[in-house]
């Protein structure tokens, strides 16, 4: 074929808008994908002040993405940004993922909640969220996605405990619309009591997390059959896992929620189904501990 016959097909753009974005983890994740899948794209860090994400939002599809992941601090701000969005991205009141439809538009929605179930399915593959409590540590953004998610698997009930309480609350006010199981709220100081009966603990506040504070709870309440699993990532294994399986816990650590939330948008931008595989676990850990180094 001629020179001038030769069609040129673009590269697929997506990428991660954020402010900060350089320590955004996505980037590792998708590239890894691109390169296993032998797609040509491209996924980019896109760093966008707040005063300026809205229209940044709206001239994606003029500069050819195919949609985009939103990190801190945008992600509610995108979501009165998009155009349509889910019904889970709304009761999150977040979205994490947007596609470019081919007329412009924007859709949003929310991955999160779908990583989290996701990479306990893959941990835990016969765990019933149906059976027993489960108990939520913490009320903020990562909180909001798990609740949902969990009310959204079938959970009875759902004991939010956060330090601030009023944080807990309102979540609780805010989701309880969309479910007909007990949604409670304990207090923080009384969180090793909460855990008594429960089926799954899982921490999403930030501590225990490197350069953060411990998470201080006792564990003697917690059934030795229920499931452990922090959000934290960074150490793996945190010291709330460590002690849960020194006691007999199953355990599942956080990294698997970042990686199965980044799947819907990488299927819906790039046209492949991406799998989570030990191999993307230890190419990420491997950009984590570089990080920290
Ligand atoms: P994310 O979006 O990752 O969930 P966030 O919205 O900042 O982050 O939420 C952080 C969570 O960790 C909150 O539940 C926060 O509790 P408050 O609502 O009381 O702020 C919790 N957290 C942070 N530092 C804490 C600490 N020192 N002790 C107890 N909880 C803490």
């Amino acid at each position: 074929m001629s020179e001038q016959g030769k069609q040129i097909v673009p590269i697929i753009r997506a990428g991660v808008m954020g402010w900060p974005v350089d320590h955004s983890l996505s980037p590792v994740v998708h590239g890894f994908w691109l390169d296993e899948l032998g797609i040509d794209g491209s996924y980019e860090r896109i760093a966008v002040a707040p005063e300026n994400f809205e229209a940044e939002l709206k001239s994606l599809a003029q500069k050819g993405y195919a949609g985009v992941n939103v990190t801190v601090p945008h992600k509610q701000a995108a979501m009165n940004a998009v155009d349509t969005c889910d019904a889970m991205a709304e009761r999150i009141g977040a979205v994490n993922t947007i596609i470019v439809n081919p007329d412009g538009a924007l859709h949003g929605f929310n991955t999160d909640g779908y990583g989290f179930i996701e990479n306990l399915k893959a941990g835990v593959p016969d765990f019933d969220f149906s059976q027993k409590p489960c108990v939520v540590l913490g009320a903020g953004g990562a909180a909001r996605a798990v609740v949902a998610a969990l009310l959204d698997a079938g959970a009875p009930e759902v004991r939010i405990v956060n330090r601030t309480e009023a944080n807990a609350r309102q979540l609780a006010m805010d989701l309880a619309p969309y479910w007909d199981g007990d949604l409670a709220v304990a207090p923080w100081d009384a969180r090793g009591d909460a855990l008594d009966g429960a089926g799954l603990l899982v921490n999403t506040t930030t501590l225990g997390m490197q350069g953060k504070g411990a998470l201080e709870i006792s564990l003697d309440a917690l059934p030795t059959d229920a499931v452990v699993n922090d959000i934290v990532y960074a150490p793996l294994e945190t010291d709330l896992l460590a002690a849960a399986k020194v006691r007999g816990n199953t355990v599942v650590d956080g990294l698997g929620m970042l990686l199965h939330q980044a799947r819907p948008g990488f299927a819906a931008w790039f046209g492949a189904e991406p799998q989570v595989t030990e191999a993307l676990r230890s190419h990420v850990l491997d950009a984590i501990k570089g990080e920290s180094e």
